[in-house]
């Protein structure tokens, strides 16, 4: 065989070599995020290609408006004003491939190498880790049942701000929080608001789980409580159709749209995509989204049962209204992190807590994902789970 080009001498110095490699799933796969490929809408959504193709698909032969499909835009708007209060227009709206690249660019826009970003102590380990390559100093801000806990918020960006540091923004999971699981209650919202409102610091609300609710009241979202423009907001049809559409949206200020779009390579995104999801807004999402909703519920309690039956009473977790994520809390000291490769290869996956911990603290922790095994493969993965912690000597079943 030829020797094959040495591309060495010729890379960009920003250039870090992160090959997308494949995604390994453990017989349990409570680790990814994903939903039950069984629960997926399929038939509703070749109706809605083959009806918004009859009607648009001529429309392929264009490029499509950067911002992306108008009409996608204006079901967008509604939805966030219907549900999420929020007072916007099919103007205020872009669409992104997903919600992590909307996230990514806004990392961008607004982060020099050395600058703090604020996020909640455990935070999703994607949006961690685009912070950490655009050169973010990652603060995390303790948190209780409620939410970010105001006075920590308080000390912290004043401590950082007499370092000398810049703060640049706080990022929030503020429903279903990832990997914590709880909401952040009205109060909280407000507190956090004029927490850091009065040190001029913009929140950047992530709401990619605001659809899954299974019980409980909806709390608004942080957008709907600021008329400054001080709020950065994406959302996402990942959680509520699937994360292959790789569809999702930000919603911002002008100028931070347009500093966080130069940084968005592509163009607009899908038509193809985008027009089958404008379609499907108009017929079932609705409908399925109860559907799941009611599926979800039953895994997470199926979770929390398993849970009950398999771990002692030194093992605590979290019983979310909603979301993908049970969190798990071992004693202190136990390392779940050690032994997370081997527990993967004797079939059985989770993120153990330093993964999403800006400081790396946290293995005593485990997030363990409900959306995409059934309710028996639960129950068998969980037993399955104490059993090898026990053969590991890592926790005593
Ligand atoms: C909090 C949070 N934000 C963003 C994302 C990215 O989702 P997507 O890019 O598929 O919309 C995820 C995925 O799990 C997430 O948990």
């Amino acid at each position: 065989m030829a020797d094959q080009f040495n591309y060495d001498n010729f890379f960009s110095a920003g250039s870090q070599n992160s090959a997308p490699g494949s995604v390994r799933h453990a017989k349990y796969d409570f680790a990814v995020a994903y939903p039950d490929p069984e629960s997926l809408p399929l038939e509703d959504l070749i109706e809605s290609v083959r009806s918004g193709f009859e009607r648009e698909g001529r429309d392929l032969a264009y490029y499509s408006t950067a911002a992306g499909d108008p009409e996608l835009r204006r079901l967008v708007a509604e939805k966030l004003a219907r549900q999420r209060n929020m007072k916007v227009s099919a103007d205020d709206v872009v669409l992104t491939s997903g919600s992590g690249e909307a996230v990514g660019i806004v990392i961008q826009a607004l982060t020099d190498p050395g600058d703090v970003a604020l996020t909640e102590e455990f935070v999703y380990l994607g949006t961690l880790n685009q912070m950490r390559r655009y050169g973010a100093d990652v603060v995390g801000i303790r948190c209780d049942d409620d939410g970010i806990i105001p006075e920590d918020l308080d000390s912290v960006i004043t401590e950082q701000t007499a370092k000398g540091k810049k703060v640049k923004y706080l990022y929030t999971i503020p429903m279903f929080q990832n990997p914590l699981g709880w909401t952040m209650t009205l109060e909280r919202r407000k507190q956090v608001l004029e927490v850091t409102g009065k040190h001029g610091i913009p929140v950047f609300e992530d709401d990619c789980y605001a659809d899954l609710r299974f019980e409980g009241e909806d709390v608004t979202s942080f957008h709907s409580l600021d008329d400054t423009g001080r709020v950065i907001y994406v959302g996402s049809f990942s959680k509520i159709i699937a994360p292959g559409m790789r569809m999702g949206y930000l919603v911002a200020p002008k100028e931070v749209i347009g500093r966080a779009w130069s940084f968005k390579s592509g163009g607009a995104v899908s038509q193809f995509t985008a027009l089958t999801i404008a379609e499907y807004m108009k017929g079932g999402i609705d409908r399925h989204i109860e559907e799941q909703n009611r599926a979800l519920a039953a895994k997470r309690d199926a979770m929390v049962a398993a849970l009950g039956e398999n771990f002692g009473s030194s093992v605590t977790w979290t019983v979310p209204q909603g979301g993908l994520y049970v969190w798990v809390k071992f004693p202190e000291g136990t390392d779940l992190a050690a032994v997370q490769e081997e527990v993967f290869d004797e079939g059985v996956s989770y993120y153990n807590g330093s993964q999403f911990s800006p400081s790396g603290e946290g293995s005593n922790f485990v997030r363990l994902c409900f959306g995409h095994p059934s309710v028996t493969t639960i129950h068998e993965g969980i037993a399955e789970l104490a059993r090898i912690l026990d053969r590991k000597k890592v926790f005593p079943g």
